[in-house]
Protein backbone atom coordinates (compact mmCIF):
# COMPACT_ATOMS: atom_id res chain seq x y z
CA UNK A 1 0.00 0.00 0.00
CA UNK A 2 1.06 3.74 -0.12
CA UNK A 3 1.10 5.13 2.91
CA UNK A 4 2.02 9.02 4.27
CA UNK A 5 3.24 9.34 7.72
CA UNK A 6 2.97 13.26 8.84
CA UNK A 7 4.97 14.24 11.71
CA UNK A 8 8.15 12.39 11.71
CA UNK A 9 9.27 12.88 15.58
CA UNK A 10 9.41 9.85 18.32
CA UNK A 11 6.26 8.23 17.10
CA UNK A 12 5.84 9.04 13.19
CA UNK A 13 9.31 8.53 12.30
CA UNK A 14 9.45 5.05 14.10
CA UNK A 15 5.65 4.28 12.34
CA UNK A 16 7.30 5.35 9.45
CA UNK A 17 10.22 2.84 9.08
CA UNK A 18 7.59 0.15 10.43
CA UNK A 19 5.52 0.62 7.98
CA UNK A 20 8.35 0.57 5.14
CA UNK A 21 9.73 -3.02 7.14
CA UNK A 22 5.65 -4.28 6.99
CA UNK A 23 5.89 -4.49 2.87
CA UNK A 24 4.50 -0.77 2.30
CA UNK A 25 5.68 2.07 0.36
CA UNK A 26 6.33 4.84 2.74
CA UNK A 27 6.63 8.51 2.82
CA UNK A 28 7.71 10.27 5.59
CA UNK A 29 6.65 14.16 5.79
CA UNK A 30 7.47 16.62 8.30
CA UNK A 31 8.25 20.17 8.39
CA UNK A 32 11.58 20.41 10.29
CA UNK A 33 14.16 20.36 7.70
CA UNK A 34 17.36 18.99 9.86
CA UNK A 35 14.80 16.23 11.26
CA UNK A 36 14.09 15.25 7.06
CA UNK A 37 17.72 15.32 6.28
CA UNK A 38 19.04 13.19 8.98
CA UNK A 39 15.76 10.52 8.10
CA UNK A 40 16.60 10.82 4.48
CA UNK A 41 20.71 9.73 5.21
CA UNK A 42 19.09 6.71 7.12
CA UNK A 43 20.07 8.58 10.88
CA UNK A 44 17.84 8.89 13.65
CA UNK A 45 17.44 12.21 14.94
CA UNK A 46 17.10 10.72 18.29
CA UNK A 47 18.24 7.75 20.29
CA UNK A 48 15.78 4.47 20.03
CA UNK A 49 17.25 1.07 19.38
CA UNK A 50 16.96 -0.91 16.44
CA UNK A 51 15.95 2.73 14.36
CA UNK A 52 19.01 3.27 12.34
CA UNK A 53 19.22 -0.41 11.70
CA UNK A 54 15.68 -0.41 10.78
CA UNK A 55 15.99 3.33 8.28
CA UNK A 56 18.89 1.46 6.96
CA UNK A 57 17.41 -1.72 5.85
CA UNK A 58 14.42 -0.29 4.29
CA UNK A 59 15.41 2.56 2.80
CA UNK A 60 18.04 0.37 0.70
CA UNK A 61 14.40 -1.70 -0.89
CA UNK A 62 13.60 1.92 -2.27
CA UNK A 63 10.14 1.68 -0.14
CA UNK A 64 11.03 4.88 2.19
CA UNK A 65 11.65 8.16 1.56
CA UNK A 66 11.32 11.59 3.82
CA UNK A 67 10.43 15.04 2.47
CA UNK A 68 9.00 18.23 3.64
CA UNK A 69 6.81 19.24 1.21
CA UNK A 70 3.48 17.67 1.60
CA UNK A 71 1.83 17.44 -1.56
CA UNK A 72 4.21 13.92 -1.83
CA UNK A 73 1.18 12.67 0.36
CA UNK A 74 -0.92 13.06 -2.84
CA UNK A 75 -0.36 9.25 -3.82
CA UNK A 76 -0.63 7.72 -0.97
CA UNK A 77 -4.17 6.10 0.06
CA UNK A 78 -3.29 6.03 3.76
CA UNK A 79 -2.24 9.21 5.62
CA UNK A 80 -1.12 8.86 9.52
CA UNK A 81 -1.31 11.94 11.65
CA UNK A 82 1.89 11.34 13.99
CA UNK A 83 2.62 15.07 15.31
CA UNK A 84 2.93 15.93 18.83
CA UNK A 85 0.15 17.35 21.04
CA UNK A 86 1.76 19.06 24.02
CA UNK A 87 0.41 20.61 27.03
CA UNK A 88 -0.36 24.04 26.27
CA UNK A 89 1.36 27.09 27.93
CA UNK A 90 -0.05 27.75 31.12
CA UNK A 91 -2.83 25.21 31.19
CA UNK A 92 -3.56 21.91 31.20
CA UNK A 93 -5.08 21.08 28.38
CA UNK A 94 -3.49 19.64 25.17
CA UNK A 95 -2.32 21.90 22.35
CA UNK A 96 -3.84 20.80 19.12
CA UNK A 97 -2.12 23.40 16.75
CA UNK A 98 -0.44 20.32 14.89
CA UNK A 99 -2.62 18.22 14.70
CA UNK A 100 -4.91 20.99 12.94
CA UNK A 101 -2.25 21.93 10.99
CA UNK A 102 -1.07 18.86 9.63
CA UNK A 103 -4.77 17.53 8.72
CA UNK A 104 -5.49 21.49 6.82
CA UNK A 105 -2.22 21.03 5.20
CA UNK A 106 -3.18 17.32 4.08
CA UNK A 107 -6.89 18.31 2.78
CA UNK A 108 -5.92 19.82 -0.38
CA UNK A 109 -4.04 16.32 -1.09
CA UNK A 110 -6.65 14.15 -0.04
CA UNK A 111 -8.46 11.42 -2.97
CA UNK A 112 -11.79 10.12 -2.87
CA UNK A 113 -12.04 7.17 -0.42
CA UNK A 114 -8.69 8.16 1.37
CA UNK A 115 -7.96 7.10 4.76
CA UNK A 116 -6.84 9.86 7.59
CA UNK A 117 -5.98 7.93 10.65
CA UNK A 118 -4.92 9.73 13.75
CA UNK A 119 -2.46 8.05 15.81
CA UNK A 120 -2.13 11.56 17.74
CA UNK A 121 -2.85 11.34 22.03
CA UNK A 122 -5.92 13.74 21.56
CA UNK A 123 -8.86 14.90 23.90
CA UNK A 124 -12.13 12.97 23.43
CA UNK A 125 -13.67 14.81 20.26
CA UNK A 126 -10.94 15.67 18.20
CA UNK A 127 -11.62 12.96 15.60
CA UNK A 128 -15.62 14.28 15.27
CA UNK A 129 -14.27 17.81 14.93
CA UNK A 130 -12.03 16.52 12.46
CA UNK A 131 -14.69 14.53 10.43
CA UNK A 132 -16.42 18.31 9.94
CA UNK A 133 -13.36 19.75 8.86
CA UNK A 134 -12.89 17.05 6.35
CA UNK A 135 -17.04 16.21 5.08
CA UNK A 136 -16.18 20.07 4.02
CA UNK A 137 -13.53 19.38 1.51
CA UNK A 138 -13.39 15.67 0.83
CA UNK A 139 -16.31 14.04 2.03
CA UNK A 140 -15.44 11.08 0.53
CA UNK A 141 -12.48 10.36 2.58
CA UNK A 142 -12.59 8.48 5.85
CA UNK A 143 -11.13 9.80 9.76
CA UNK A 144 -10.12 6.71 11.87
CA UNK A 145 -8.70 7.26 15.27
CA UNK A 146 -6.13 4.56 15.70
CA UNK A 147 -4.25 4.99 18.74
CA UNK A 148 -0.42 4.46 19.62
CA UNK A 149 0.58 2.40 22.66
CA UNK A 150 4.70 2.59 21.48
CA UNK A 151 6.96 2.76 24.70
CA UNK A 152 9.92 4.93 23.74
CA UNK A 153 13.42 2.35 24.01
CA UNK A 154 11.17 -0.16 22.96
CA UNK A 155 9.30 1.69 19.57
CA UNK A 156 10.59 -0.35 16.82
CA UNK A 157 9.13 -3.69 18.31
CA UNK A 158 6.39 -2.26 19.90
CA UNK A 159 5.24 -0.72 16.62
CA UNK A 160 6.01 -4.37 14.96
CA UNK A 161 4.33 -6.29 17.16
CA UNK A 162 1.80 -4.35 19.18
CA UNK A 163 -0.05 -5.74 21.79
CA UNK A 164 -3.31 -4.85 20.41
CA UNK A 165 -4.90 -2.55 17.30
CA UNK A 166 -7.97 0.00 18.16
CA UNK A 167 -9.95 1.14 15.14
CA UNK A 168 -11.89 3.52 16.37
CA UNK A 169 -14.49 4.89 13.06
CA UNK A 170 -17.57 6.82 12.51
CA UNK A 171 -20.05 4.68 13.31
CA UNK A 172 -18.57 1.55 15.23
CA UNK A 173 -18.86 -0.63 13.24
CA UNK A 174 -16.86 -3.06 11.58
CA UNK A 175 -18.02 -3.13 8.39
CA UNK A 176 -17.02 0.46 7.85
CA UNK A 177 -15.11 0.80 4.78
CA UNK A 178 -11.74 1.77 6.47
CA UNK A 179 -11.30 -1.65 8.85
CA UNK A 180 -10.63 -3.96 6.01
CA UNK A 181 -7.79 -0.97 4.78
CA UNK A 182 -6.73 -1.09 7.87
CA UNK A 183 -6.31 -4.58 8.39
CA UNK A 184 -4.62 -4.86 5.30
CA UNK A 185 -2.01 -1.84 6.33
CA UNK A 186 -1.67 -4.14 10.19
CA UNK A 187 -1.82 -7.59 7.89
CA UNK A 188 1.53 -9.12 9.55
CA UNK A 189 1.12 -8.01 13.00
CA UNK A 190 -3.00 -9.25 12.74
CA UNK A 191 -1.61 -12.87 11.17
CA UNK A 192 0.84 -12.89 13.69
CA UNK A 193 -2.36 -12.85 16.34
CA UNK A 194 -2.42 -9.44 18.01
CA UNK A 195 -5.65 -8.15 18.91
CA UNK A 196 -7.81 -5.65 16.91
CA UNK A 197 -10.80 -3.40 18.27
CA UNK A 198 -13.41 -2.18 16.15
CA UNK A 199 -15.06 0.93 18.42
CA UNK A 200 -16.32 4.47 17.58
CA UNK A 201 -14.24 7.72 17.56
CA UNK A 202 -14.91 8.62 20.88
CA UNK A 203 -14.02 5.13 22.69
CA UNK A 204 -10.77 4.90 20.61
CA UNK A 205 -9.57 8.34 21.43
CA UNK A 206 -10.57 7.27 25.03
CA UNK A 207 -8.47 4.21 25.57
CA UNK A 208 -5.29 5.79 24.75
CA UNK A 209 -5.87 8.64 27.67
CA UNK A 210 -7.01 5.93 30.09
CA UNK A 211 -4.39 3.63 29.45
CA UNK A 212 -1.85 5.93 29.99
CA UNK A 213 -3.87 7.27 33.20
CA UNK A 214 -3.60 3.76 34.30
CA UNK A 215 -0.68 3.38 34.21
CA UNK A 216 0.38 6.81 35.96
CA UNK A 217 -1.79 5.76 38.65
CA UNK A 218 -0.26 2.38 39.51
CA UNK A 219 3.21 4.23 39.62
CA UNK A 220 1.75 6.48 42.24
CA UNK A 221 0.24 4.22 43.92
CA UNK A 222 3.54 2.39 44.53
CA UNK A 223 5.23 5.58 45.22
CA UNK A 224 2.24 6.33 47.70
CA UNK A 225 4.06 3.50 49.42
CA UNK A 226 6.54 3.69 49.07
CA UNK A 227 6.09 7.24 51.15
CA UNK A 228 4.25 4.95 53.70
CA UNK A 229 6.76 2.35 53.67
CA UNK A 230 9.69 5.13 54.56
CA UNK A 231 7.50 6.04 57.52
CA UNK A 232 6.88 2.26 58.95
CA UNK A 233 10.35 1.25 58.10
CA UNK A 234 9.45 -1.09 55.94
CA UNK A 235 10.50 -2.11 52.10
CA UNK A 236 8.86 -1.10 49.31
CA UNK A 237 10.88 -3.34 47.10
CA UNK A 238 9.49 -6.61 48.94
CA UNK A 239 5.81 -5.11 49.74
CA UNK A 240 5.68 -4.90 45.15
CA UNK A 241 7.05 -8.54 44.69
CA UNK A 242 4.57 -9.67 46.78
CA UNK A 243 1.17 -7.34 45.73
CA UNK A 244 2.53 -8.13 42.05
CA UNK A 245 2.18 -11.89 42.66
CA UNK A 246 -1.45 -11.30 42.49
CA UNK A 247 -2.04 -11.93 38.80
CA UNK A 248 -5.01 -9.44 39.22
CA UNK A 249 -2.36 -6.62 40.49
CA UNK A 250 0.61 -8.04 38.89
CA UNK A 251 4.29 -6.78 39.22
CA UNK A 252 4.77 -4.83 35.96
CA UNK A 253 4.61 -0.93 36.65
CA UNK A 254 5.15 -0.98 40.53
CA UNK A 255 8.57 0.31 40.28
CA UNK A 256 8.76 2.69 42.90
CA UNK A 257 11.17 5.69 42.95
CA UNK A 258 11.29 9.40 41.46
CA UNK A 259 8.35 8.67 39.60
CA UNK A 260 7.07 9.16 36.21
CA UNK A 261 8.43 12.11 33.39
CA UNK A 262 8.86 12.31 29.33
CA UNK A 263 6.80 13.34 26.60
CA UNK A 264 3.06 11.37 27.46
CA UNK A 265 2.18 10.02 30.76
CA UNK A 266 2.73 13.69 32.71
CA UNK A 267 0.90 15.48 29.69
CA UNK A 268 -1.79 13.00 28.90
CA UNK A 269 -3.61 12.91 32.52
CA UNK A 270 -3.25 16.94 32.39
CA UNK A 271 -4.71 16.87 29.44
CA UNK A 272 -6.93 14.54 30.41
CA UNK A 273 -8.51 16.16 33.44
CA UNK A 274 -8.68 19.51 31.32
CA UNK A 275 -11.30 17.51 28.65
CA UNK A 276 -13.17 16.08 31.65
CA UNK A 277 -13.98 19.68 32.97
CA UNK A 278 -14.98 20.79 29.40
CA UNK A 279 -17.22 17.82 29.16
CA UNK A 280 -19.05 18.38 32.48
CA UNK A 281 -17.44 15.10 34.24
CA UNK A 282 -14.08 17.02 36.15
CA UNK A 283 -15.35 14.80 39.06
CA UNK A 284 -14.45 11.39 37.60
CA UNK A 285 -10.99 12.34 37.53
CA UNK A 286 -10.23 14.57 40.57
CA UNK A 287 -7.97 11.52 41.17
CA UNK A 288 -5.57 12.39 38.67
CA UNK A 289 -5.07 15.51 40.50
CA UNK A 290 -3.13 12.99 43.44
CA UNK A 291 -1.74 10.79 41.18
CA UNK A 292 0.24 14.00 39.82
CA UNK A 293 0.62 15.34 42.90
CA UNK A 294 2.31 12.37 44.45
CA UNK A 295 4.42 12.16 41.62
CA UNK A 296 5.66 15.84 41.44
CA UNK A 297 6.58 14.71 45.58
CA UNK A 298 8.91 12.62 45.04
CA UNK A 299 11.26 14.93 43.08
CA UNK A 300 11.43 17.05 46.57
CA UNK A 301 11.46 14.17 48.64
CA UNK A 302 14.54 12.77 46.69
CA UNK A 303 15.93 17.01 47.14
CA UNK A 304 15.59 16.40 51.27
CA UNK A 305 16.84 12.81 50.89
CA UNK A 306 20.09 14.36 49.60
CA UNK A 307 20.04 17.00 51.90
CA UNK A 308 20.01 14.77 54.91
CA UNK A 309 22.26 12.56 53.38
CA UNK A 310 24.38 15.21 53.05
CA UNK A 311 24.52 16.32 56.86
CA UNK A 312 22.13 18.72 56.60
CA UNK A 313 23.01 21.16 54.30
CA UNK A 314 23.63 21.19 50.44
CA UNK A 315 25.88 24.41 50.02
CA UNK A 316 28.88 23.83 48.02
CA UNK A 317 27.99 19.97 47.81
CA UNK A 318 29.38 18.24 44.96
CA UNK A 319 26.70 16.05 43.89
CA UNK A 320 26.97 13.76 40.48
CA UNK A 321 23.83 12.90 39.37
CA UNK A 322 23.94 9.89 36.68
CA UNK A 323 21.05 9.81 34.20
CA UNK A 324 19.42 12.65 32.33
CA UNK A 325 16.61 10.42 30.44
CA UNK A 326 13.39 10.40 32.08
CA UNK A 327 13.92 6.39 31.05
CA UNK A 328 16.81 4.24 30.36
CA UNK A 329 17.51 3.32 26.30
CA UNK A 330 15.82 7.41 25.44
CA UNK A 331 17.74 10.53 24.71
CA UNK A 332 13.45 12.14 26.16
CA UNK A 333 14.16 14.75 28.71
CA UNK A 334 10.52 15.75 28.48
CA UNK A 335 9.66 16.53 31.77
CA UNK A 336 12.55 14.05 33.05
CA UNK A 337 12.45 14.10 36.76
CA UNK A 338 16.18 13.38 37.00
CA UNK A 339 17.27 16.57 35.29
CA UNK A 340 14.38 18.30 36.93
CA UNK A 341 16.07 16.68 40.87
CA UNK A 342 19.44 17.93 39.33
CA UNK A 343 18.41 21.48 38.84
CA UNK A 344 17.00 21.88 42.32
CA UNK A 345 19.74 20.49 43.92
CA UNK A 346 21.80 23.76 41.85
CA UNK A 347 19.12 25.90 42.86
CA UNK A 348 19.73 25.33 46.56
CA UNK A 349 23.32 26.11 46.58
CA UNK A 350 24.97 22.29 45.39
CA UNK A 351 27.65 21.81 42.51
CA UNK A 352 26.09 19.58 40.18
CA UNK A 353 27.66 17.17 37.42
CA UNK A 354 24.85 15.19 35.24
CA UNK A 355 25.82 12.46 33.38
CA UNK A 356 24.11 10.32 30.88
CA UNK A 357 24.97 7.99 28.03
CA UNK A 358 22.77 9.52 25.52
CA UNK A 359 20.69 12.34 26.77
CA UNK A 360 23.53 14.95 27.48
CA UNK A 361 22.95 17.33 24.18
CA UNK A 362 19.23 17.40 24.96
CA UNK A 363 19.89 17.82 28.40
CA UNK A 364 21.96 20.85 28.12
CA UNK A 365 19.58 22.56 25.60
CA UNK A 366 16.52 22.22 28.89
CA UNK A 367 18.94 23.13 31.53
CA UNK A 368 21.99 25.02 30.18
CA UNK A 369 23.50 25.91 33.47
CA UNK A 370 23.83 22.60 34.62
CA UNK A 371 27.58 20.98 34.26
CA UNK A 372 27.40 17.85 31.92
CA UNK A 373 29.90 14.87 32.03
CA UNK A 374 29.93 12.34 29.23
CA UNK A 375 32.94 10.50 31.25
CA UNK A 376 30.80 8.63 34.36
CA UNK A 377 34.35 8.04 36.19
CA UNK A 378 35.16 11.82 35.78
CA UNK A 379 31.16 12.69 36.53
CA UNK A 380 31.89 10.68 39.59
CA UNK A 381 35.47 12.46 40.58
CA UNK A 382 35.70 13.79 43.92
CA UNK A 383 31.69 13.60 44.51
CA UNK A 384 29.84 14.29 48.24
CA UNK A 385 26.89 12.04 47.05
CA UNK A 386 26.06 10.04 43.89
CA UNK A 387 22.64 10.06 42.59
CA UNK A 388 21.02 7.32 40.39
CA UNK A 389 18.34 8.74 38.90
CA UNK A 390 17.67 7.10 35.51
CA UNK A 391 18.63 3.23 35.24
CA UNK A 392 20.63 2.64 32.65
CA UNK A 393 22.47 -0.66 33.05
CA UNK A 394 25.65 0.51 33.15
CA UNK A 395 24.58 2.44 36.15
CA UNK A 396 23.25 -0.14 37.68
CA UNK A 397 26.20 -2.39 37.15
CA UNK A 398 28.67 0.16 38.88
CA UNK A 399 30.82 -1.69 41.31
CA UNK A 400 30.41 0.06 44.57
CA UNK A 401 34.38 -1.12 45.43
CA UNK A 402 36.00 0.40 42.71
CA UNK A 403 34.01 3.38 42.89
CA UNK A 404 34.78 4.32 46.74
CA UNK A 405 38.39 5.40 45.65
CA UNK A 406 37.37 8.14 43.43
CA UNK A 407 34.54 9.80 45.36
CA UNK A 408 34.98 12.62 48.64
CA UNK A 409 32.03 10.72 50.51
CA UNK A 410 31.04 7.54 49.92
CA UNK A 411 27.25 8.37 49.88
CA UNK A 412 24.47 6.95 47.17
CA UNK A 413 20.83 7.72 46.70
CA UNK A 414 19.02 5.06 44.71
CA UNK A 415 16.59 6.91 43.40
CA UNK A 416 15.21 3.64 41.12
CA UNK A 417 15.99 1.49 43.69
CA UNK A 418 17.49 -0.83 41.42
CA UNK A 419 20.73 -1.68 43.43
CA UNK A 420 21.18 -4.25 45.94
CA UNK A 421 21.46 -2.05 49.44
CA UNK A 422 23.55 -5.00 51.60
CA UNK A 423 26.23 -5.15 48.28
CA UNK A 424 26.94 -1.14 48.41
CA UNK A 425 26.68 -1.18 52.39
CA UNK A 426 29.41 -3.81 52.53
CA UNK A 427 31.73 -1.91 50.67
CA UNK A 428 31.21 1.15 53.17
CA UNK A 429 28.58 3.02 51.44
CA UNK A 430 25.82 5.38 53.16
CA UNK A 431 23.26 4.21 51.16
CA UNK A 432 19.67 5.23 50.81
CA UNK A 433 16.86 4.08 48.07
CA UNK A 434 12.95 5.68 47.88
CA UNK A 435 10.94 3.51 50.34
CA UNK A 436 13.35 1.65 51.61
CA UNK A 437 14.44 1.20 54.97
C1 LIG B 1 4.09 5.70 27.78
C2 LIG B 1 3.22 4.43 27.76
O1 LIG B 1 3.84 3.42 28.52
C3 LIG B 1 3.02 3.95 26.31
O2 LIG B 1 2.16 2.83 26.27
C4 LIG B 1 2.42 5.10 25.49
O3 LIG B 1 2.28 4.73 24.13
C5 LIG B 1 3.35 6.30 25.57
O4 LIG B 1 3.50 6.70 26.94
C6 LIG B 1 2.72 7.42 24.78
O5 LIG B 1 1.67 7.92 25.20
O6 LIG B 1 3.18 7.71 23.67
P1 LIG B 1 6.73 6.14 27.60
O7 LIG B 1 6.40 7.58 27.86
O8 LIG B 1 7.68 5.78 26.51
O9 LIG B 1 5.37 5.33 27.30
O10 LIG B 1 7.35 5.57 28.96
P2 LIG B 1 6.96 4.50 30.07
O11 LIG B 1 7.71 3.26 29.85
O12 LIG B 1 5.49 4.41 30.23
O13 LIG B 1 7.56 5.22 31.36
C7 LIG B 1 7.03 6.47 31.81
C8 LIG B 1 7.72 6.92 33.07
O14 LIG B 1 7.32 6.13 34.16
C9 LIG B 1 9.25 6.88 33.03
O15 LIG B 1 9.75 8.07 33.59
C10 LIG B 1 9.58 5.68 33.91
O16 LIG B 1 10.83 5.79 34.53
C11 LIG B 1 8.46 5.73 34.92
N1 LIG B 1 8.15 4.43 35.57
C12 LIG B 1 7.74 3.37 34.83
C13 LIG B 1 8.27 4.31 36.95
O17 LIG B 1 8.64 5.28 37.65
N2 LIG B 1 7.98 3.12 37.55
C14 LIG B 1 7.56 2.05 36.83
O18 LIG B 1 7.31 0.98 37.44
C15 LIG B 1 7.45 2.17 35.44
Amino acid sequence: MRISVIGCGYLGAVHAACMAKLGHDVVGIDVDERKIGELSAARAPFYEPGLEDLLREVQDTGRLSFTTDMAAAMESSVHFICVGTPQKKGENGADLTYVDAATSGLLPYLSAGAIVVGKSTVPVGTAARLTELLSKQQPDAHIVWNPEFLREGHAVSDTLSPDRLVYGVVDGSEDHPAVAVLDQVYATPLSNGTPRLVTDHATAELVKTAANSFLATKISFINAMAELCEAAGADVTRLADAIGLDDRIGRKFLNAGIGFGGGCLPKDIRAFMARAGELGADQALTFLREVDAINMRRRSRVVELTRELCGGSLLGKRISVLGAAFKPESDDVRDSPALSIAAQLQLQGSVVTVTDPKALSNAALRFPELHYETDTAKAVDGADALLLLTEWREYSDLDPYELASSVASSRILDGRNVLDPAKWRAAGWTYRGLGRP
